[in-house]
């Protein structure tokens, strides 16, 4: 016990700052694109009143029925840490009274979420997301957007060989007469479910199409699917969907059986894989929400939105060797011996980072050739050496790291020699 207490909780990870350049990576590029298509960044609390998601994402969910963090705070109020983050851009989108500006707004946010599961490989209690929404907007051209939007992040990544797969699950007005025909379905089949599908049937039919046990796949493939049950409108912004998927050249493979795990969703829903896909392999998913802000209390309002897994983005970047830029490294790294020559470095290395350049220089009294190595180590392009003879003769040497150069030069020339945008030469 003594020992686990200090470590970070099962389930969650630090990020080392060799692993920080694909975060900034990741980040990076989810805000060129939210640029590009012109997303509005949204910043919503780590917790919210538990209401927010048991109503918003469904409490008969996995997740808000077993995988919340939910406590009462020491006013006495059911809080919880944010298990997704639709729910609560939708409240804030109600409480910030953003239905009254022009629709659809176009939001993004890169947030922290929190699902008490089983840990594994790409499951993880703390996990971040990036997270997409366009609130106000019936037109499935909306829906196309996002998805192109999605697409072209995790391409624009460097990631190959992912499969798109989308499905429509109707809306309130098809979708009961669809489930009680599923529900049929299976209880005409029961024999061949496991007890699992079973109990889940009478809370949830749609939910049994998930189910990955291989005693179940026969059943669960002759299953009718959403997609030939839809009403007219459903049907009509199915197609129009795809059309406009078509349009963009967008590649994807319709799955009859992709439900989606959070009860908010309506008509469209897909998922990004990898093409080599595992049990916890989603690279993010998504789909229609239009029942939802009816729901936490507002007007009827339409949605869609998808959300990526960025631990799972970046352990598909690793094992797809996608090169990642790396971190940028110090330009300049000062060398210096005696008191006088460490002081002199200080001054001049604070000199630097006022002036914009990076600069970097040993704490403590190492031995000079020390010194050295740790700006090879860092990747320095550049050392600036205040030895004993430099100090004497009031000099200082550069030495160029890349080639191994060197020369001389009077104190006080070192900004002169650097040039302003970063003093790679020497
Ligand atoms: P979700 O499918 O629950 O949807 O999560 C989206 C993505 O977050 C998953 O595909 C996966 O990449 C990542 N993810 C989920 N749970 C974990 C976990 N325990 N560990 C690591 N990564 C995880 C949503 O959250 C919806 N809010 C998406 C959405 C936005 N729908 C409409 N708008």
């Amino acid at each position: 016990m003594a020992t686990t207490q200090f470590q970070a909780p099962r389930g969650t990870q630090d990020v080392l700052p060799e692993d920080a350049p694909y975060w900034t990576y990741v980040e990076a590029e989810t805000r060129r694109q939210a640029h590009l298509a012109n997303y509005g960044e949204i910043r919503t609390p780590t917790l919210e009143y538990t209401a927010v998601f048991m109503k918003g994402v469904g409490d008969a969910t996995d997740v808000v029925e077993h995988e919340m963090y939910t406590f009462l705070d020491k006013g006495g109020d059911s809080v919880t840490l944010r298990p997704e983050a639709t729910a609560a851009i939708v409240r804030a989108y109600l409480q910030g009274g953003m239905s009254s500006r022009p629709q659809p707004v176009k939001l993004f946010t890169l947030l922290t979420a929190f699902r008490h599961a089983a840990p594994q490989r790409g499951r993880f209690r703390e996990f971040n997301q990036i997270d997409f929404e366009v609130i106000g907007e019936a037109d499935p051209m909306a829906d196309a957007e996002l998805v192109a939007l999605q697409w072209r992040l995790y391409t624009a990544l460097g990631l190959r060989d992912l499969s798109l797969e989308v499905n429509s699950i109707g809306d309130r007005v098809c979708r009961p007469a669809y489930i009680a025909k599923l529900a049929d379905y299976f209880r005409a089949n029961i024999s061949e479910l496991c007890e699992d599908c079973r109990r889940r049937l009478e809370i949830n039919p749609l939910r049994l199409l998930d189910e990955k046990k291989p005693e179940c796949q026969a059943v669960l493939n002759s299953a009718p699917h959403s997609a030939d049950n839809l009403c007219g409108p459903c049907l009509e912004h199915y197609q129009g969907w795809l059309g406009y998927l078509d349009a963009a050249h967008i590649p994807y493979t319709v799955n009859p059986r992709l439900v989606r795990g959070l009860d908010y969703y309506t008509r469209s829903v897909w998922e990004i894989l990898p093409r080599v896909a595992g049990a916890q392999s989603a690279l993010g998913g998504g789909g229609r929400y239009d029942g939802l802000a009816e729901v936490l209390g507002g007007r009827a309002t339409p949605g869609v939105g998808w959300a990526g897994g960025i631990e799972r983005i970046i352990l598909e970047l690793k094992d797809q060797q996608a090169p990642v830029p790396p971190a940028d490294r110090p330009c300049v790294y000062f060398a210096y011996q005696t008191d006088a020559g460490k002081r002199q470095a200080f001054q001049l290395a604070e000199r630097l980072r006022a002036a914009g350049m990076s600069a970097d220089l040993a704490f403590g009294d190492r031995k000079l050739g020390k010194q050295l190595g740790s700006a090879d180590r860092i990747g320095a392009q550049l050392a600036v050496i205040l030895g004993e003879d430099e100090l004497a003769n009031h000099t200082i040497t550069l030495k160029d790291l890349r080639t191994g150069e060197q020369k001389t030069i009077p104190e006080d020339g070192l900004l002169a020699e650097l040039r302003p945008d970063h003093g790679q030469t020497v």
